[in-house]
């Protein structure tokens, strides 16, 4: 955003403060506790399941993201960040994770070693979307994949785990949207019926999807317009039309899901909006969100390692989306308060400062969380100071014990105070456990 320059009087000139990008945010401390704990969470999860931690760059050659998630797609279509670099190769901020880790699974010959590749990440991605409750420009996704295994018990897995996720972070208000959207054997024939069977109706749909008629049929299932959702209420369904494999593959994950446990919907109309999926999509959406209401989402992609020009080898994973996830946890539960401080180092005069800040440093070496004033603050602002950081302990250096080699100690829970010698507090500190 440009602001006008405003003089504001002996030559200077006030630009005005610079503002973060629209739909990006800023983390403050308060909230990256909260981030931290839906980290921990994550990273608790993956280990359970035997997942090793990858980390992608953060921008990646453009055709990747053609290639991998489809240029019908509305990502790859309307949605990427891409810039010519200074060496005129074309660039794309990352818009998910899926095409850059099967990049790096290739590049790093990880296809040749023990399968499956079990992989999981963290991280910011991009995309140009209108921002909103629930969407931005930049936001986080915590994802995971699974290559070279067909088996449908790693499909239950993978919406397992998400599962698991949001509840060990207190988020129960959610539902499993399942559905098989078939393979390349069994998808065209579907195609053409759809096409076929709106092909009157082709005029009286909206804009996206009369292009969507034509490039990308089966996003028309997915128009969330309800003069669409009425054109295209009667149509025939995905699931109804299944080659035998991807019948009997969907009725396995099923059964694993019952088996877990875990209720789900059958949601004949999800499509998902990328073009690697195959067989098993799923959704998990809450209520608690607005319109953007999927907490994650993913699926196989049985075609997607050979389209990045790897050998044939199936996959699935699944993604979520952190800010989402951290909405709803922000309902339920509240956010972590700061870890105590161990001890405020309270001084005065020069030659007290001194030994504080030699204190502070060493005592936080030893693991304790120490807290002294760089704002030169009287003696009794500094022991508010401490009061606001919860300080179990504060350590008083004046002009008069320095001189005498010994520290001031008051207790803040009963106000007791006594002298002792600065290796002494720091010996029972470290008694207490830091
Ligand atoms: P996706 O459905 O495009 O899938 O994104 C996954 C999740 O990221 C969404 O459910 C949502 O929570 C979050 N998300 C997406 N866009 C935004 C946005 N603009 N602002 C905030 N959150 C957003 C994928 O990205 C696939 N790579 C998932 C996957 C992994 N499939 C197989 N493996």
């Amino acid at each position: 955003m440009w602001v006008p320059p405003v003089p504001i009087g002996n030559g200077v000139v006030f630009l005005g403060i610079i503002t973060a990008p629209r739909g990006t945010a800023d983390i403050l401390p308060a909230d990256a506790r909260r981030w931290h704990e839906l980290e921990e969470a994550a990273r608790a999860v993956f280990d359970a399941y035997g997942y090793g931690e990858i980390r992608t760059p953060i921008f990646e050659h453009t055709e990747l993201f053609q290639r991998g998630i489809g240029e019908a797609t509305d990502v790859v279509d309307k949605e990427m960040y891409t810039f010519m670099d200074r060496g005129d190769r074309s660039l794309t901020l990352r818009p998910e994770g899926t095409a850059g880790v099967v990049r790096a699974v290739l590049e790093h010959n990880m296809d040749k070693g023990a399968l499956p590749v079990k992989l999981y990440y963290m991280g910011p991605m991009f995309r140009y979307e209108r921002p909103q409750a629930g969407r931005a420009r930049q936001f986080h996704q915590v994802g995971a994949e699974c290559l070279g295994t067909m088996d449908p018990a790693a499909d239950a897995e993978m919406i397992r785990m998400p599962a698991t996720l949001l509840k060990r972070v207190g988020v129960t208000n959610f539902e499993v949207l399942i559905n098989s959207i078939g393979c390349p054997r069994c998808r065209p024939a579907y195609v053409e019926r759809l096409r076929a069977h709106l092909a009157d109706r082709r005029e009286q749909l909206c804009a996206s999807c009369r292009e969507r008629y034509d490039r990308n049929p089966l996003r028309l299932l997915d128009c969330k317009r309800e003069s669409c959702r009425r054109l295209t209420e009667d149509v025939p369904q995905l699931v109804d039309s299944l080659c035998d494999g991807c019948a009997s593959h969907f009725q396995q994950v099923r059964a694993y899901l019952d088996d877990f446990g875990l209720p789900y919907r059958l949601a004949p109309r999800l499509v998902r909006g990328l073009d690697y999926y195959t067989k098993t999509v799923f959704e998990l959406v809450s209520s608690d969100l607005g319109a953007q209401d999927a907490l994650g989402g993913g699926g196989r992609y049985d075609g997607l390692v050979e389209t990045l020009g790897g050998p044939p080898m199936p996959g699935v994973g699944f993604a979520a989306g952190m800010e989402r996830i951290l909405l709803v946890m922000a309902k339920y539960r509240p956010a972590p308060a700061p870890k105590p401080v161990d001890a405020m180092i309270a001084h005065h005069g020069a030659a007290g400062r001194r030994i504080a800040v030699r204190l502070a440093g060493e005592w936080r070496d030893a693991g304790l969380r120490v807290e002294i004033d760089y704002m030169d603050r009287s003696l009794r602002a500094q022991m508010k100071q401490a009061d606001r950081l919860g300080a179990r302990l504060v350590v008083i250096i004046g002009e008069d014990e320095a001189s005498r080699g010994v520290v001031r100690v008051r207790d803040m829970a009963t106000g007791e105070e006594r002298e002792m010698r600065a290796e002494e507090v720091f010996q029972s500190l470290m008694q207490k456990g830091g």
